[in-house]
């Protein structure tokens, strides 16, 4: 790799919501190229006008690379340190990751995919032996929730319940994006697990609500558990842990009630034909019956034994809009491989290889509004 200066970077899906969220945050830390990549050629080019014109230095370049297409990943991945995977192509990973690892690459992927994991560790090896890092699972949600976990672990002496929790309800509802099919499809393989007691447990179809109360105005909310890969390592990693998981807040009783269970079974009997039309009725639906506040939050409740003592731990993120909440984490996660402190050669998930504190620092100065306490219980 070359001086920090003279990185470059490829943003696959650079000009989608989370590519053209995450661009700004690295121009502005001043740290790399960057080379904004999709199937169009135009789209490319005109976005890196763009911030061409906002960023001083020129650092921005377009180019036309499809994930399928091993030979357009070739070309575009010419001279080129790392590639961020924004785009919404979960189904192309192995040609992706092969492609980074045959250039010589680091890699670092944000989707939410069940398919993904399972294909990129049977290249773990083969990724170490290259000396390549490889980061997946990077991101808000996924990323976010195991990092904060470590971060808790590492204000306990034995921290033994952490639970996360996530509100989305950006104004005027979600926005239809590539990245709203990757989460439909992941209906399909919703196999809800939390651990408590020590153990890993299904939870009741029947009543899967866990009530959860948020900070900054958004109350208390029915929420289900998302499984996150990330998370299952966490009994192993922090011991004294008792309860983990993350939870996610329902968007309205329109969404979550009516048009979520036909979403779930036109995607489980027609999983090619009706993603999309499933993935658009999703977001229109989030557009009603929503109220103030705006925005996204992520918290975490922490608690454990300090010094001897029973302490009780809060954590608070929130931003307004969800793609830089995204963005937010895979830069400050970025700016810990490319200084090299959280380098290191193989496959990793994003949230146990960073340094937690220090991602949290760099989130709130690229603007997550975050607070915390901590008190004894
Ligand atoms: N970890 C997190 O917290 C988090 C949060 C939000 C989203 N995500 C993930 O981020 C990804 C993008 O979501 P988004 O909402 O930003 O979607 P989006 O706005 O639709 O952007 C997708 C981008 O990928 C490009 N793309 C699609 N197919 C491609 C292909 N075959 N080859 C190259 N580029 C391709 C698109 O450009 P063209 O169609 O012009 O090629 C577009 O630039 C999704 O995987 C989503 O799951 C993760």
């Amino acid at each position: 790799m070359g001086s920090a200066e003279t990185r470059t970077i490829v943003i696959l899906g650079g000009y989608g919501y989370a590519g053209r969220a995450l661009a700004p945050l690295l121009l502005a830390e001043g740290t790399a190229r960057l080379v904004l990549a999709g199937r169009y050629r135009d789209k490319a080019h005109q976005a890196a006008e763009e911030l061409n014109a906002r960023f001083e230095g020129g650092r921005v370049s377009g180019a036309r690379a499809d994930a399928a297409d091993p030979r357009s990943l070739t070309v575009a991945f010419d001279g080129a340190d790392l590639v961020v995977v924004a785009s919404n192509t979960a189904r192309q990973v192995a040609t992706v990751a092969r492609s980074a690892l045959d250039r010589g690459l680091d890699y670092l992927d944000i989707q939410y995919s069940a398919s993904k994991l399972p294909v990129l560790r049977a290249m773990a090896g083969e990724i170490e032996q290259a000396g390549r890092c490889f980061v997946t699972e990077a991101g808000f949600h996924p990323g976010l929730p195991s990092a904060l976990v470590r971060y808790a672990a590492s204000r306990f002496d034995y921290l033994e319940r952490a639970i996360t929790a996530s509100v989305l309800n950006p104004q005027g509802g979600l926005p239809y994006s590539g990245g709203v099919d990757e989460l439909v499809e992941s209906f399909r393989d919703y196999r809800p697990l939390i651990y408590r007691g020590g153990a890993w447990r299904g939870i009741s179809f029947l009543n899967p609500y866990r009530r959860i109360h948020f900070r900054g105005g958004f109350g208390t909310r029915g929420c289900v558990p998302l499984p996150l890969a990330e998370l299952r390592a966490m009994p192993e990693m922090v011991p004294s842990l008792q309860e983990v998981g993350f939870y996610i807040a329902g968007f309205n009783w329109f969404a979550d009630w009516i048009v979520t269970p036909v979403v779930m079974t036109g995607v489980w009997f027609f999983p090619r034909a009706l993603l999309r039309p499933m993935g658009r009725l999703l977001c229109w639906s989030t557009r009603f019956f929503t109220s103030p506040p705006y925005g996204i939050a992520l918290q975490m409740d922490a608690e454990g034994v300090r010094a001897g003592a029973r302490w009780k731990m809060e954590l608070f993120l929130y931003h307004e809009d969800g793609y830089v909440f995204t963005a937010a984490p895979v830069a400050a996660c970025l700016l810990q491989i490319l200084d090299e402190s959280s380098r290191r050669p193989g496959l990793h998930l994003m949230g146990h290889l960073v340094d937690p504190s220090r991602l949290i620092a760099d989130m709130q100065r690229v603007g997550i509004r975050i607070e915390s306490g901590e008190y004894a219980a």
